[in-house]
């Protein structure tokens, strides 16, 4: 069960928002509810043929809204997208970076780490730097970073998408406390388990079913998003009971981690989402 709490601040009628991973699972859905909210929403992603599906989704919803292909990993790309939105409409109000990849494989190759640090990490420092500055001349702005409960406490199959939202968590915890008391905010998402492609896709290839506690579906974790969004708390936990492992980490620690091995199982060396 996903507890909501209204925001109490923050005004979607009209707003602007950018949302990357426009084209699939949590993305796709964060889009199409910001634009059912009466935002005007910029999807992002790779993928032309799902963009243009979801472009005329949101279209139906709110008149303004469209979609462009990035690849936000190439963050000069990014950056140029994002300054082209904001001459277009003035501002950007919202920024959610959502894109995100998974565990890859055969990871003794360090250019796949640099790849998942790229997208999962470079490319939403990179989105947040070039949107800050006119959030804080405006004294008004969101950005949400998609983080995971493997960046806070990864398992043994995830050494590269593990590290890239922990450090994706630190860097939005540091910024929220720079921008404190400006009006503007920043946000770490943890969305639990979700089965998107990139979730159901983890299961499939191994990595066992996480446990029903941090089971979400995508309409929770954007109901909880949107209800949220502009508050005081950075960090929005879908799951709250994941809060709890780095908790027990530092407590009993010889205990957390034969517990963690002992749940991964024979995943060890598989691809996760969580
Ligand atoms: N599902 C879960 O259980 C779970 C749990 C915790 C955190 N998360 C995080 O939630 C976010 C969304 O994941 P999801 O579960 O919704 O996965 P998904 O369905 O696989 O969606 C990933 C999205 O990211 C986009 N993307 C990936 N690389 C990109 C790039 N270089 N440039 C632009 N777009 C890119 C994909 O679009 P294109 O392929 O079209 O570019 C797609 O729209 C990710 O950051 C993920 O790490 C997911």
């Amino acid at each position: 069960m996903v507890r909501g709490r209204r925001s109490p601040g923050f005004e979607l009628a009209g707003a602007v928002a950018v949302v990357t991973g426009a084209s699939s699972g949590l993305g796709r859905r964060f889009a199409d509810d910001l634009a059912t909210a009466g935002a005007v929403v910029v999807g992002v992603a790779r993928r032309r043929e799902l963009l243009e599906e979801v472009e005329a989704h949101l279209r139906d919803r709110s008149a303004g809204s469209s979609t462009r292909v990035c690849d936000v990993s190439d963050t000069d790309a990014y950056c140029a997208l994002l300054a082209e939105v904001e001459r277009a409409f003035g501002r950007i109000d919202v920024l959610v970076n959502a894109a995100g990849i998974g565990e890859p494989r055969h990871e003794e190759d360090l250019s796949k780490y640099r790849r998942v640090m790229d997208t999962n990490y470079f490319a939403p420092v990179a989105g947040t730097l070039a949107v800050l500055p006119g959030m804080l001349a405006r004294k008004r702005g969101v950005v949400v970073n998609v983080s995971s409960d493997s960046g806070r406490a990864p398992g043994p199959g995830e050494p590269a998408y593990g590290p890239s939202k922990a450090a994706l968590s630190a860097f939005t915890e540091s910024m929220a406390m720079r921008v404190a008391g400006t009006g503007v905010r920043l946000h770490v998402l943890y969305p639990g388990w979700v089965p998107t492609p990139m979730g159901a896709g983890a299961v499939e290839e191994g990595m066992p079913m996480p446990p029903r506690a941090v089971r979400r579906d995508e309409s929770q974790v954007s109901k909880l998003l949107l209800s949220r969004l502009g508050d005081d708390k950075v960090d929005i936990d879908a799951a709250a009971v994941a809060r709890l492992a780095p908790v027990a980490r530092a407590l009993f620690p010889r205990l957390y981690r034969r517990g963690v091995q002992a749940a991964s199982g024979s995943a060890a060396a598989t691809p996760a989402a969580r």
